[in-house]
């Protein structure tokens, strides 16, 4: 198939490209570098150095004929979107609109989408949250994703345009980038490895979600195949606090020094984990990678 994938040199769409171009697909890549990195390219894909709302767009999709789109690009700065919701709107719900429109125009069969179960459901009132919880997102960034979902629904009510969201958990492993939903990961490795001090905002007993990256690509893999239209939860349904993530990366790097504790950041939700059982049921998917085995990977690449 040919298969575009926006922000192909991100951390997670370039593990989706490189997966993609192993299973034999034909893959291209948008990417305006904004936070993606060069060494992140497969040298297998086309790669187009563009912003997704650029009117350029237009000329890529006629001249490639894409058969599905894989949307990863967007500002996902949580803070950032709070600091700049103009710049994040214009990048994730305009860039999404540019995109959506050119797929209609030329006959995309299917939009996979990367939405956010971390900030989709606000503070939750329900452990783990399925994909029925309310929707009450905290942030511009979650907004702006529960937008993208409610623009899919509009273009496959009136254009009959096939889609598959995926509201990740908090992803982490190889390539990660410290201002992502699971940056405490890249912070406190880093940290440790350059033997630095290791702050943790307030107690440290806020909880988040974290999958693996390869198992996030494994659901973008099933994507492809699927026959179904709809939303899925893609998490682990445990819920770990970040002192489990110091102690872990702690014990793997051999750091050693207590972490210190500073004010807890202001608007930060406490606890966030999605139940899983959906994909489970439609997909047969389900996360494969222990939390210790994915901190482990992360970590011999920071290396
Ligand atoms: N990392 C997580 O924990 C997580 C959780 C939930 C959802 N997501 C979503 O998954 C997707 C991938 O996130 P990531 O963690 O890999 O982030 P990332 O920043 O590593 O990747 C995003 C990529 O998109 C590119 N990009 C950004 N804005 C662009 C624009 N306007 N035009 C063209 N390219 C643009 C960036 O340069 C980068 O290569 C995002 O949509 C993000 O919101 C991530």
């Amino acid at each position: 198939m040919k298969i575009l994938v926006t922000g192909g040199a991100g951390f997670i769409g370039s593990h989706i490209v490189d997966a993609y171009i192993e299973a034999g697909h034909q893959v291209s890549i948008i990417d305006n570098f904004a936070t993606g990195r060069r060494e992140n390219v497969n040298s297998q894909a086309t790669l187009y150095e563009m912003n997704i709302k650029d009117p350029k767009v237009k000329t890529v999709f006629a001249d490639e004929q894409f058969d599905i789109v894989n949307m990863q690009a967007a500002q996902m700065d949580v803070r950032l979107s709070v600091r700049d919701p103009l710049f994040d709107a214009e990048n994730n719900i305009l860039g999404m609109i540019n995109l959506l429109q050119n797929c209609v125009e030329n006959n995309v069969k299917k939009v996979i989408f990367a939405s956010s179960g971390g900030a989709i459901y606000g503070e939750q009132e329900q452990y783990p949250a399925p994909e029925t919880h309310p929707l009450q997102p905290y942030s511009p960034y979650g907004i702006t994703k529960l937008t993208g979902e409610k623009y899919l629904f509009f273009y496959k009510l009136s254009y009959g345009l096939d889609y598959v969201a995926f509201r990740y958990a908090n992803v982490y492993g190889p390539r990660q980038n410290p201002h992502g939903e699971a940056g405490v990961v890249a912070i406190f490795a880093q940290a440790m490895l350059n033997d630095q001090e290791v702050y943790i905002n307030g107690d440290g007993l806020q909880t988040r979600d974290f999958v693996y990256v390869d198992d996030v690509v494994n659901a973008n893999l099933l994507a492809l195949e699927s026959q179904h239209t709809d939303i899925y939860n893609v998490g682990t349904g445990k819920e770990t606090t970040i002192l489990t993530i110091y102690e872990i990366l702690n014990e793997l790097t051999g750091y050693g020094k207590s972490a210190k504790h500073r004010s807890p950041q202001s608007g930060e939700q406490r606890r966030s984990v999605i139940a899983y059982d959906k994909i489970a049921q439609q997909m047969d998917w389900a996360p494969h990678t222990e939390l210790k085995t994915g901190l482990a990977e992360t970590l011999k690449t920071m290396k």
